[in-house]
């Protein structure tokens, strides 16, 4: 199985990595494991040309760029897809935002989804506030990742009370939670 994980921090040590990385270090070695850190590198703003029926048919975004050449690649392949951000100002970050615009080019002319449904998923969240205050930015990713490109939820993570990298201690629950899903893969 194709395991990708999709980093939406610019903090390669911080919250959410952390807790992607707990699920990756306990998947079963026969998988295959991709790693895309968003912010190591530039990629265009979705310019909405929603060209679903020449541009995204053939070579699915008008911007030759490391979305459309490595990204979108990776993403097709994958089996699974781990998602993280953290929260900023109330929401995703802005490079997995700009990122989610480009899907765009996965829906038909007829307004279906392709390639993502049938794909599994897990979302992981963070902020600084307490959990409950931004769960809600939890439940925008899995309505969009389950709802509206139906993929197949395998579990969402949103941990709370995270001011920091040095907040998430050894013994929150959320690690043995994240274990236990990546053993589960
Ligand atoms: C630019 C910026 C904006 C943030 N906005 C929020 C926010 O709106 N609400 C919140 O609770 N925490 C906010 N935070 C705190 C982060 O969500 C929190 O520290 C998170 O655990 C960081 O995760 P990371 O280490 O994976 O990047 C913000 C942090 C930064 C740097």
């Amino acid at each position: 199985m194709k395991i990708l994980a999709i980093y939406g921090s610019p903090k390669k040590q911080g919250i959410t990595a952390t807790i992607v990385d707990t699920i990756l270090d306990s998947v079963d070695e026969t998988h295959q494991v991709e790693k895309i850190y968003l912010y190591d590198r530039e990629f265009h703003d979705c310019i909405g040309c929603s060209d679903a029926d020449t541009i995204h048919r053939e070579k699915f975004c008008t911007f030759d760029d490391w979305f459309r050449e490595e990204i979108i690649p990776s993403i097709n392949a994958a089996d699974v897809l781990i998602i993280s951000s953290p929260v900023y100002m109330g929401q995703i970050t802005g490079k997995l935002k700009t990122m989610f615009d480009r899907w765009h080019t996965y829906i038909t002319p007829e307004y279906s989804i392709r390639i993502l449904p049938g794909k599994k998923y897990i979302a992981v969240t963070a902020s600084g506030a307490p959990e409950d205050v931004y769960k809600y930015v939890s439940d925008y990713l899995t309505g969009w990742l389950s709802d509206f490109f139906k993929m197949g939820k395998i579990a969402a993570l949103h941990v709370g009370g995270m001011v920091d990298s040095n907040s998430l201690k050894p013994d929150n629950p959320v690690l043995q939670q994240a274990k236990e899903i990546g053993e589960g893969i």
